[in-house]
């Protein structure tokens, strides 16, 4: 269903009768397509403290300058730009307003250079562009240098909050980085690029992991890999199904056998390999692994149901089918495929989990049940996985996504649903589908256990 209000608003008068109303005044947000460079404008490029990090080469390599080039360098102890008081900023020197700002805060260890976190944003956040980029890197927390934990832990109530400020489509994320610049090159360009554009608020941790080679050609980091999508036979699967094929997967799009039509479209469009399977049979795992002579490079667990009731009200089998699709199924399945040695090393496992899962809902006691497990499962399987096999296990935690299920959401709660975020709307299938094809890109081997919420900082568990 679309989305009206945000239509009403991207006019003049509805923006003039809205903001006189004092109501949320979303700005429609830009999405990547291929061709498209990964910024609009000048990237500024700002230390705060002394920072170890190697970034300006990235920064080029990635051509994360867009279209005027780089403009600025970050150079840790010169005295900043704007009405700054710090000394750890760094100077601009191209036109235009910057259309991303990445802080390197790595090195603020005490009071005095977490006050150049200060000096350096404060000068430049205004002048962001619309729909632009904030991103804040920091560093891990030190547990024998309390002043050093306390102010890098500061950073991620300040990434939040300025994320609920700055408004027009920006969004604000912290990075933290446990190794060097090149384990998180990935992870940077999804985060400065508009693929990233329902991602605010998050705090992700990119871990310390060498030897991450770049793919040939980042436009399609995923050929020569085989992915498989549960539910990929519409809504947010098909949307990961369709942009892992983008990204030059081949894709295995698997749902139920009633879906058979709608997934054998979704297959067709993009080239992919219908499998018609009812996740939660009990050989599940055995028979996809008998469709994969070749091994399998991408796991997507997105297969999902609701059956929304209050616990009070609530029958044994409206809980367990949750359960079970949502959470049993996604276990025996990774456990069935990693016991038969079907993901190579390397291999890459996405699960959606939901913002449910983090900060619960009413009537849904067994969707966040299942949706925590989820989490649970990810952040226990993580560690084991990459050190036995190379894998990495991450979750995707959706907020309020445009999809047939949230369509069928009653009219206030689905409008409370859009608004009560800092970007002001739902996002889009591709949004989650984006950060899942991130996730499952051969140079993102640093990011394990993460939970990535795509939601437009929602209020809700935030
Ligand atoms: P959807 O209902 O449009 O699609 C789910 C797909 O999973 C359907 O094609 C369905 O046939 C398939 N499926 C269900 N049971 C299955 C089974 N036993 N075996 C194989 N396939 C099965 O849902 P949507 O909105 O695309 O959601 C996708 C995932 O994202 C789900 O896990 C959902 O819980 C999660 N999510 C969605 C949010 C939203 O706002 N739409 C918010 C948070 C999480």
């Amino acid at each position: 269903m679309a989305d009206r209000y945000l239509s009403l608003t991207a006019t003049a008068p509805g923006r003039f009768l809205t903001r006189r109303l004092g109501l949320p005044q979303p700005t429609a947000l830009k999405r990547w397509s291929p061709g498209h460079p990964t910024l609009d404008g000048p990237l500024l490029h700002l230390t705060a403290g002394t920072s170890g990090l190697d970034l300006a080469p990235v920064l080029a390599r990635t051509g994360l300058a867009g279209p005027t080039g780089l403009t600025t360098t970050g150079t840790g102890t010169t005295t900043g730009i704007g009405t700054g008081t710090g000394t750890g900023t760094g100077t601009g020197t191209g036109t235009g307003n910057p259309a991303a700002v990445v802080l390197d805060a790595t090195g603020v260890t005490d009071f005095a250079t977490l006050a150049e976190v200060h000096a350096a944003l404060h000068p430049v956040v205004r002048s962001v562009a619309t729909g632009g980029r904030i991103v804040v890197l920091g560093a891990p927390l030190d547990a024998h240098d309390h002043q050093q934990a306390a102010v890098q832990q500061g950073l991620e109530g300040f990434v939040r909050s300025l994320g609920k400020e700055v408004g027009r489509g920006r969004t604000v994320t912290l990075l933290r980085l446990a190794g060097d610049a090149t384990a998180a090159e990935s992870t940077l360009r999804f985060l400065l690029s508009p693929r990233s554009a329902y991602v605010s608020g998050q705090v992700i941790e990119v871990g310390d992991i060498t030897g991450i080679t770049a793919p040939e050609d980042w436009s399609r980091p995923l050929a020569g890999r085989t992915a498989l999508v549960t539910g990929a036979a519409r809504g947010i699967g098909a949307a990961v199904a369709e942009t892992l094929a983008r990204d030059g997967a081949r894709v295995i799009c698997l749902d139920v056998p009633q879906a058979e039509s709608e997934l054998t479209a979704t297959a067709t469009r993009l080239k992919g390999t219908p499998l018609p399977l009812d996740i939660t049979a009990p050989d599940a795992g055995e028979r996809i692994a008998s469709e994969l002579p070749g091994g399998l490079d991408v796991l997507v667990h997105n297969a999902g149901i609701t059956r929304d009731r209050k616990l009070a009200n609530m029958p044994a089998d409206r809980w367990s089918s949750v359960l079970e699709v949502n959470l049993a199924s996604v276990v025996r399945t990774t456990d069935a495929l990693l016991s038969a040695k079907a993901l190579n090393t390397g291999g890459r496992i996405v699960a959606t989990a939901s913002i449910s899962g983090i900060a619960g809902n009413v009537g849904q006691t067994n969707y966040a049940t299942s949706k925590a497990g989820v989490i649970g499962l990810v952040r226990a399987l993580a560690p084991h996985a990459l050190a036995d096999h190379g894998v990495t296990v991450n979750a995707v935690a959706p907020g309020f996504i445009e999809t047939r299920m949230t369509a069928a959401v009653p009219l206030l709660v689905r409008e409370a649903g859009r608004r009560m975020n800092s970007l002001a709307q739902g996002g889009l299938p591709v949004d989650v589908a984006e950060t899942t094809a991130w996730l499952a890109h051969p140079a993102s081997g640093a990011v394990n256990g993460q939970v990535v919420r795509v939601c437009g900082q929602s209020l809700l568990g935030a």
